[in-house]
């Protein structure tokens, strides 16, 4: 598959933002039309793209999301992105918390709207999912792919239910490109400084946007049983901290639900 000239919607703000764009700057593939971004980045990643390519679609046709869900990304209506990345192994276990301050982040630059975090990967507002983050790794490469929801009418019903969109929070059009814009220059930021061994920074950034999640009753299963507790905070390493009935617990990664 062939990438395509960036349409004027994207390529102005990307290239208003260049300096800020980093290892970002240097590769951005669009597409307008594909299976997923993540599929694309992923191969392109194996015949040995740089670190940093950038591939964006206006549409996939099998958008995914975590856990075998699927992620529906119809025509513009969203910002469908993955990232070609080569952490180091510290890195790599903190990319999804990195990944989503840095999408909240460059909504807040781009748009003023301020979501929240939720453990592990996603990014809400008014209590509803606004984003989320997929992290595929290979041996020599991770990719990170971020979907943002930006215009809520193209949703198929169901997904408008639980999800929410930029526009439909701050009721007015928003500039997708300046979102993509934004969100990649603050994803550069967030990443050098866990490549530098500044974990602590974007953990501690995470905290403050994961402030309203915090004491949140969850449950999550554990060998076979179903476990409930309150939601604490994140540990460095990235794992949420529960307090449960028996002590704190920590999960690494599976699914919480947020009761
Ligand atoms: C989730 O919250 O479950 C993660 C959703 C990730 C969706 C993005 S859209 C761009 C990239 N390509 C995909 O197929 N998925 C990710």
């Amino acid at each position: 598959m062939v990438p395509a000239a960036i349409p004027e919607e994207l390529a102005d703000p990307l290239t208003r933002t260049r300096e800020r764009l980093g290892i970002f700057a240097s590769a951005i593939l669009w597409y307008p039309e594909v299976g997923s971004t993540n599929d694309v980045a992923g191969v392109l990643a194996d015949r040995g793209a740089d670190e940093g390519l950038v591939v964006v679609a206006d549409r996939q046709t099998a958008g995914r999301g975590r856990l075998g869900r699927s992620w529906a990304s119809p025509w513009c209506a969203g910002i469908y992105t993955s990232v070609v990345l080569r952490p180091s192994s510290q890195a790599a276990s903190l990319l999804t918390i990195a990944g989503g301050v840095a999408v909240a982040e460059g909504i807040a630059a781009a748009t003023g709207l301020a979501g929240a975090v939720k453990w592990p990967n996603d990014v809400h507002a008014g209590g509803r999912k606004l984003a989320g983050i997929l992290a595929e790794g290979a041996t020599r490469h991770v990719v990170l792919g971020i979907g943002i929801n930006v215009r809520q009418a193209a949703y198929p019903a169901d997904v408008a239910a639980r999800a929410t969109s930029i526009e439909a929070e701050l009721g007015r059009r928003i500039d997708r490109g300046l979102v993509l814009a934004e969100c990649l220059a603050a994803l550069a930021v967030r990443y050098r400084q866990l490549q530098n061994g500044h974990g602590r920074l974007v953990v501690e950034a995470w905290r403050r946007r994961a402030a309203q999640m915090m004491g949140r009753r969850v449950e999550w299963e554990s060998a076979g049983q179903l476990q409930t507790g309150t939601a604490e905070s994140i540990d460095d390493d990235g794992s949420l901290v529960v307090k449960t009935e028996s002590g704190a617990c920590r999960i690494r990664s599976g699914e919480v639900r947020w009761l």
